[in-house]
């Protein structure tokens, strides 16, 4: 481990690096679409609960590590183990999750790619080349091959500027703007006709699905993607952290603007929806369900946004920038998990390591667009619906039971000197040795089997 590793310059720094990994298409594509799916208002508050009492927890204990460990997610948690069966169980808890951020980063990188030809999209049709933006939002392999590379080669230059003037000077740039454009696109849809309708499916909860177990299992692994858990990310994120900040507010205060982004961005997506509705598109599928996934996204918000002519295109390359830099915040800390790993392990310049890195996951990328129909929702269901939660529980497994109780104290008391007097430290021993490990396990087994 080099001595110059970097560290976020400041708190605003890590805060926005932090939120800038968790808020991503998890929350402005995912968490609404999941609430359309869900029932409602019954589903954003089942989110609150879970992402604060489950999620929270489990995201402390990744920072936890990663501060403590002052290195890669391997060398951190191999810092902690005494034993051979830990260390090796170490490795396979860090390494896991390093392939988990390098495999999402290959499927997240074109859907991104996608956001960005959407961006350029409504700028070709106001030129009044129609082609290209047909050629733009065709989603087809050239396009797609073609964008991907591009977006990663903006993740590639973010990442290779180190800390605090790639990660920490991109994040706290980007983060203020896409609250910005969310913030400008909620007030202009919130004007036209159909909004009001829209915001009343939102925020009207239908209790009855609380006790739906499927909305549990979603918003537990909703919640899990967008804290970015599981992943090593948040490790290496903590490692980055000064000993002189307190943990415990900071990882409170990027789970709330997480939340919140979620919160804001359902107040954008699903009233669109319904104005989507009033000016006569189709916005239910045949079984009565709001339609989401990819048709929302790509086929019902731009119809709409080319149904309102020249100011359409305004909010369409507003919309989609948005989703741009959300995702962009997400994939530079993605790259950073597998990058920091191979400059600490092989001693390599970030330079060099940034690049082969890059390059194995966008051939993995590649390999996805050719093969689409089976490769790409494989490698989803393995990152997402195996590998995050399963490394993200072995991670308060290790707290809770390989580490000692006096060395948590110690590390987490730098920058906290009053943790044991405070409502956390009563509270979350016990959550990361019992109930995180098993509502994870539960929530895991049910969604698997
Ligand atoms: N949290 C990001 C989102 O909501 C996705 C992400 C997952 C980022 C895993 C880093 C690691 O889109």
């Amino acid at each position: 481990m080099s001595a110059n590793r970097g560290e976020f310059s400041s708190r605003f720094g890590f805060i926005m690096a932090a939120a800038g990994s968790a808020v991503g298409l998890g929350n402005i594509w995912g968490f609404p679409t999941q609430t359309a799916s869900n029932g409602g208002a019954a589903f954003v508050l089942a989110y609150l609960v879970l992402a604060f009492c489950l999620a929270y927890p489990a995201f402390m204990a990744e920072l936890v590590i990663g501060r403590y460990g002052r290195a890669n997610a391997v060398a951190s948690l191999k810092k902690m183990s005494n034993k051979k069966w830990q260390h090796q169980f170490a490795f396979i808890i860090g390494f896991g999750g390093i392939l988990c951020a390098a495999l999402i980063l290959s499927f997240y990188g074109i859907i991104a790619g996608w956001m960005m030809s959407y961006t350029l999209e409504p700028i070709t049709t106001l030129i009044g080349i129609n082609e290209a933006s047909k050629w733009l939002t065709s989603q087809s392999t050239v396009p797609s091959l073609i964008f991907t590379t591009l977006f990663m080669g903006l993740t590639i230059y973010i990442i290779r500027s180190g800390v605090e003037n790639g990660i920490e000077k991109w994040s706290k740039r980007l983060m203020p703007m896409l609250i910005l454009l969310l913030i400008c696109l909620i007030i202009y849809v919130m004007t036209l006709e159909g909004a009001s309708e829209g915001l009343n499916a939102y925020l009207n909860p239908d209790f009855s699905k609380l006790i739906e177990p499927q909305l549990l299992i979603s918003a537990l692994g909703q919640a899990f993607f967008s804290l970015s858990l599981g992943t090593s990310v948040m490790i290496i994120y903590g490692s980055y952290i000064s000993k002189k900040e307190n943990l415990v507010t900071l990882g409170a205060q990027v789970t709330l603007i997480d939340v919140s982004i979620a919160f804001l961005a359902g107040l954008l997506v699903i009233p669109a929806m319904y104005v989507a509705q009033a000016q006569g598109l189709q916005i239910f599928s045949a079984e009565g369900n709001l339609i989401s996934g990819p048709d929302l996204v790509f086929t019902i918000l731009p119809s709409l946004f080319n149904g309102m002519g020249f100011i359409g295109s305004f909010v369409a390359l507003a919309f989609f920038a948005l989703m741009s830099i959300a995702a962009l915040t997400s994939s530079i800390s993605m790259l950073e998990a597998p990058v920091s790993y191979v400059v600490e392990r092989f001693n390599l310049p970030r330079n060099k390591a940034t690049l082969i890195t890059s390059l194995l996951i966008l051939s993995i990328s590649i390999l996805i667009i050719l093969n689409m129909d089976s490769l790409f929702g494989f490698v989803v269901t393995l990152a997402t619906e195996y590998g995050q939660p399963i490394i993200g529980m072995f991670c308060c497994i290790f707290i809770g039971w390989i580490w000692h109780r006096s060395k948590i104290i110690e590390e987490l008391k730098q920058g906290y000197e009053e943790l044991e007097q405070g409502l956390f430290w009563k509270i979350w021993p016990w959550y990361i040795k019992f109930i995180c490990p098993l509502c994870i396990s539960f929530v895991f087994l049910n969604s698997v089997l």
